[in-house]
């Protein structure tokens, strides 16, 4: 199999590359050769996906079975993109989100749920009235159109992940709880502890893009654990397990953090309360092959990654984040105290 991977040299196009090249395919991954080392093995094409002549060079390496499309933010781009490689590669696989839903996370969704309407040839500044996260469904919508306009629906795979956790995450989420956990003394959780969450790892992610690429799925595809698969309880008592400080989880009561104005997904990552945050269907995935490894397994390899050095890369968009997650240490000390010795 012959792959073209947009980005390809962080953590989810990183881990494409690695699981492609194991399999023995023949690996071209396109970026600007700035902010990461490319893959041995791979064949590295230079170029700016926001430069025309880039793609028309970029084009001229191809054929290839597939392109998968990590580093998709903006339809305009998207549509060039999709509309130069059309002829050079047989299959396009877009990354999107389950933002493009319009109900996540407030309500449970799959495959069929409404999702923002924007046009396929949409400027970044589309959706700008939205927020940050629903601009960015929106114009990830837009995206996955510009796709589909350029292949056609039968040439074209657009898939959704929910939270995608695993080595080398730089949205700074699992690896947060985990140098969180690494501290020690008593860690305030957010109850309850069987809250079950869906992260799904960027190498199951990867397995499923890569038999997309090979099995010529078409249409979309929620990628999230099943429903079940892990609880809260799982994610944080793996950290606590794993970093071997002898932590202690204080699980507080989620109305009441709430109540202290702890910000959700940002300040103790992972954790909303919103109703359908962890109720994506991905039914349709599992049918179709989307492996799920156990949460301790994705955690426990994460803090390996960690502790033998690896850091998470930082730059522009979700990796721009790092330091908007996390509760700061003296204001977990404030709160621990104000919880224990509530009435
Ligand atoms: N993290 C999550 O939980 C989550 C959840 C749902 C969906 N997603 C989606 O998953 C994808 C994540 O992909 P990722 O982890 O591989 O990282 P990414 O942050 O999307 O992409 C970074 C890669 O793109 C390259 N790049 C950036 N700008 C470029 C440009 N203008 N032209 C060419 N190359 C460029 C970078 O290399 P250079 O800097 O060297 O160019 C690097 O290789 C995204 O599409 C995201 O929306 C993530």
């Amino acid at each position: 199999m012959r792959l073209l991977i947009l980005g390809g040299t962080w953590f989810l196009g990183r881990a494409l590359g690695v699981l492609a090249l194991d399999a023995g395919w023949s690996v071209t991954t396109f970026n600007r050769g700035i902010s990461a080392a490319d893959l041995p093995g791979v064949q590295a094409v230079r170029g700016d996906r926001e430069r025309p002549e880039d793609l028309i060079r970029l084009a001229d390496y191809g054929p290839w079975d597939a392109v998968i499309d990590t580093i998709g933010y903006v339809p305009r781009q998207v549509l060039a993109t999709a509309t130069t490689l059309a002829p050079a590669a047989g299959r396009y696989i877009f990354v999107s989100s389950v933002n493009v839903y319009t109900g996540w996370p407030d309500k449970p969704l799959d495959d069929t749920s409404p999702i923002f309407e924007c046009p396929a040839d949409a400027d970044a500044d589309f959706g700008a009235d939205l927020g940050y996260a629903g601009q960015y469904g929106a114009l990830k919508a837009g995206c996955e159109r510009a796709v589909v306009e350029a292949f056609g629906a039968g040439r074209a795979t657009i898939l959704r992940p929910g939270v995608i956790l695993g080595p080398h995450e730089y949205v700074g989420r699992l690896t947060w709880w985990l140098a969180r956990a690494a501290r020690g003394g008593q860690l305030l959780v957010p109850g309850p502890s069987d809250r079950p969450i869906q992260p799904i790892d960027a190498r199951d992610v990867s397995a499923f893009a890569l038999g997309c690429a090979s099995n010529g799925h078409a249409g979309s595809f929620n990628l999230a654990a099943p429903i079940g698969h892990a609880t809260f309880a799982d994610l944080v008592n793996t950290c606590v397990a794993v970093t071997a400080a002898g932590t202690e989880p204080v699980w507080a009561d989620p109305v009441w953090l709430v109540r202290q104005g702890v910000q959700q997904w940002t300040e103790l990552p992972l954790w909303r309360t919103h109703e359908g945050v962890w109720k994506v269907d991905s039914s349709r995935a599992e049918h179709a092959g989307l492996p799920s490894r156990p949460l301790p397994q994705t955690v426990a390899e994460t803090w390996e990654w960690m502790n033998g050095g690896g850091t998470a890369i930082t730059g522009t968009g979700e990796a721009g984040r790092v330091a908007d997650h996390g509760l700061a240490a003296e204001r977990e000390q404030t709160l621990l105290q104000a919880w224990i010795r509530r009435d």
